[in-house]
């Protein structure tokens, strides 16, 4: 049976008269990517500092890796790494020495340069960490949280801002750590990278989770409708799929010389 490395029951943070979290359960199992999808504000930093031991509930119940975040803080966070989502690392120093000083924080930790392969960074070894692009400094980020050899990994929107080459470079790292064995919780805005990753997804909204499950489950309960697109079909393949009910998307859409070309199709709105 799947074993809870993370409960969180009713938990609450407010900051003055603002209440950031209202009162939010769920559990996230060992070895699973389980990820807070949700806007601007909705609550996501503010959960995940609370788990990572860097700031203090509210109310509510929390545990990591079965211990108390009030009592325990010192085990807890032995075992965790962390990419904070304003990360940032000595821009005068190089990548292989900011791992370097990271892991002397710890009495175990990994080789630097196991860690700049795990994230696939030999060619930059040397290179000052300002001269690296933002996907790069990225990924020198997860080479950092993972010095300690944690068991769970949290990172904060790991790929706001990257371009979508570097993006698709971050989630095959990330990809990786999950191979390894590891729980990885990560915040994003961006639903494709949710539905990529995540085994679990929770979709927080000022401050609240509002739906919760794997992908697949979520766009089953909560899509109200599906978009197909359509690659150089004809004219048959077209009628078939408007037969089950899909109807163009664009009615303005033009046949091609040799039949149907791409077409998004809808089934309802
Ligand atoms: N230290 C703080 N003091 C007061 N209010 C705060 C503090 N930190 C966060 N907030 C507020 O709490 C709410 C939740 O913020 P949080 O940073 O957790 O959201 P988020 O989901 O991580 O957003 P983003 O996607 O922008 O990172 C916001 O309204 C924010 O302004
Ligand atoms: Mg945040």
């Amino acid at each position: 049976m799947a074993e809870s490395v993370i409960s969180v029951r009713k938990l609450v943070k407010r900051y003055g008269d603002l209440v950031a979290v209202r009162g939010i359960d769920f559990d996230v199992m060992r070895g699973e990517v389980f990820s807070m999808l949700g806007p601007n504000g909705a609550g996501k930093t503010t959960t995940v500092e609370i788990l990572e031991c860097l700031k203090s509930k509210t109310s509510g119940e929390v545990s990591v890796l079965g211990l108390d975040i009030d009592q325990r803080v010192r085990e807890i966070k032995k075992r965790i790494g962390v990419l904070p989502q304003d990360f940032n690392a000595f821009d005068l120093l190089t990548v292989k020495e900011n791992i370097e000083f990271f892991g002397k924080m710890f009495s175990d930790h990994i080789p630097a340069d196991d860690l700049i392969a795990l994230v696939d960074l030999e060619s930059k070894r040397d290179e000052y960490f300002k001269n690296l692009s933002g996907g790069l400094k990225q990924r020198v980020g997860v080479a950092i949280s993972m010095v300690n050899d944690p068991d769970i990994i949290f990172l904060d929107e790991p790929t706001t801002g990257l371009d979508p080459k570097a993006r698709r470079e971050v989630w095959e790292v990330i990809k990786g750590l999950k191979a390894k064995g590891k729980t990885i919780i990560l915040t994003t805005h961006y639903m494709e990278e949710a539905e990529l990753l995540a085994d679990t997804v929770a979709i927080i909204s000022k401050g609240k989770i509002i739906a919760m499950g794997s992908p697949v489950e979520l766009v089953e309960n909560n899509a109200k409708y599906q978009i197909v697109t359509l690659q150089s079909v004809d004219e048959i393949v077209f009628e078939t799929v408007r037969k089950i009910g899909f109807e163009p998307v664009l009615s303005d859409e033009k046949t091609s010389e040799s039949g149907w070309s791409t077409r998004k199709m809808c089934n309802g709105y």
